[in-house]
């Protein structure tokens, strides 16, 4: 029995009720208490309290101060694409010039011009590229990563990047799910010939992701100058062939129907939503499908902000993750998106972190063992310096105040 004994936390994030994902008014509710201890027990939370005294009683083979520190859950990051290779500044400059995301992709640039840069580099190299990313987001709280592929583009490229996804999960002490985005462009030498790309998408990469178990969901990019409802709803019909459920890309840049093919395929979540419309809201109510922004995308991209207030007005279950990518988002910055969703998105405090924890797990399927501190839980959480209130977190939003990461009960040092 291997057991860590955090005490004089000065303020401790826990979860009682155990809820596997928090819905509209429910969002609100954070459960904090003052002056508390936290036990863990073989990579498990195994009791929290906040008496002092019978604190004092309980003996761990390792003890830790928090010095007085906030302790919260770790981040969920339910949507990256961080397996790329090379960065793409030299688009940031063009956008600060005057085009538009859409404009650079239909130049070539973007996401094509990801795919022959991971082309030429050795997987070696990508998963060494990938892991700096993987590191840097652990110290900024993450405890848990939805990675995607989608940048290789034909069968051969696509398996690579999904065993380097494969590769992280196996090596990182954080917990990583895998989705195959072989829909996120059309592949150059299928150019001008996207049914072709999706008839071969469907025979040829799906079965081929299936077989080697790479993927546990499938993601389209379904949107205005990508695919259509109709293209996405028979990729995600031969995913679950093979088990994969889907967690697409929708309403980014135009309200084009995908919302309607995720709820009709029971999708994890809808992500994007930059566009979203009042009937894409009413046709997610009483649903199981979980609505995420991704605030970092509409602030590198001034584009519009998911109506996040409105869906939680409308009793949604609201999530929001990073979209960590090359393009349209560099950054895996969890506890700047939950400032992102306060300033930008309108959500309280709670709210925010909610969205980024708890409700994340919910969109990667892993709520019922990540997402909160709860007794049985994975001991993931973060320990921050001595803070004022919760609120002080996504206030102070560049300070890094994140001291300490705990993932499976173990320091990441
Ligand atoms: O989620 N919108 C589609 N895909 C990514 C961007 C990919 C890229 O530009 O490399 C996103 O924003
Ligand atoms: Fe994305």
């Amino acid at each position: 029995m291997n057991q860590l004994l955090v005490k004089n936390i000065g303020l401790l994030v826990v979860d009682n009720h155990g809820r596997q994902c928090l819905r509209g008014a429910e969002m609100r509710e954070l459960e904090v208490l003052k002056n508390a201890w936290l036990l863990v027990e073989d990579g498990k939370v195994k009791d929290f309290g906040n008496q002092t005294a019978q604190c004092s009683t309980l003996n761990a083979q390792l003890e830790i101060d928090a010095h007085g520190g906030a302790v919260l859950p770790s981040f969920c990051d339910s949507h990256t694409h961080l397996v790329y290779a090379d960065s793409r500044e030299g688009e940031f400059v063009d956008k600060i010039r005057g085009l538009s995301y859409a404009e650079i992709a239909r130049r070539g640039g973007g996401i094509l011009n990801s795919a022959d840069r991971l082309h030429e580099l050795s997987e070696d190299e990508l998963y060494r590229q990938a892991m700096r990313r993987i590191d840097e987001i652990i110290r900024k709280g993450t405890g848990a990563v939805e990675i995607k592929s989608g940048y290789g583009l034909n069968t051969e490229d696509e398996l690579k990047m999904l065993r380097v996804i494969r590769r992280i999960s196996e090596t990182s002490p954080i917990k990583v799910v895998s989705t195959f985005l072989g829909a996120h462009a059309v592949g150059r030498e299928y150019t001008g010939r996207q049914g072709e790309y999706v008839d071969m998408l469907i025979r040829e990469m799906i079965p081929e992701v299936g077989k080697q178990q790479l993927a546990d969901f499938i993601d389209v990019f379904c949107d205005e100058g990508f695919f259509t409802p109709d293209e996405t709803s028979r990729i995600l019909e031969a995913g679950a062939k093979w088990g994969m459920r889907p967690k697409i890309h929708v309403q980014e840049l135009a309200p084009s129907g995908g919302v309607e093919v995720g709820v009709k395929h029971n999708a994890v979540s809808v992500d994007h939503l930059e566009s979203m419309i009042d009937e894409d809201i009413e046709m997610l109510k009483g649903t199981n499908t979980i609505p995420t922004g991704l605030p970092g995308t509409s602030f590198f991209l001034n584009m519009p902000f998911a109506p996040a207030r409105k869906m939680i007005e409308a009793g949604l279950p609201v999530a929001t993750a990073s979209d960590y990518n090359p393009g349209s988002t560099p950054s895996g910055d969890m506890k700047f998106v939950v400032s992102l969703a306060c300033i930008k998105m309108r959500l309280l405090p709670a709210e925010a972190i909610n969205a980024a924890t708890i409700n994340t797990a919910a969109a990667m399927d892993l709520s019922k063992d990540y997402g909160s501190i709860a007794k049985g839980k994975v001991a993931n959480f973060f320990i921050t310096e001595p803070i004022p209130s919760v609120d002080f977190i996504p206030y102070s939003y560049t300070t890094p105040i994140i001291a300490r990461t705990f993932l499976q009960g173990q320091e990441v040092k």
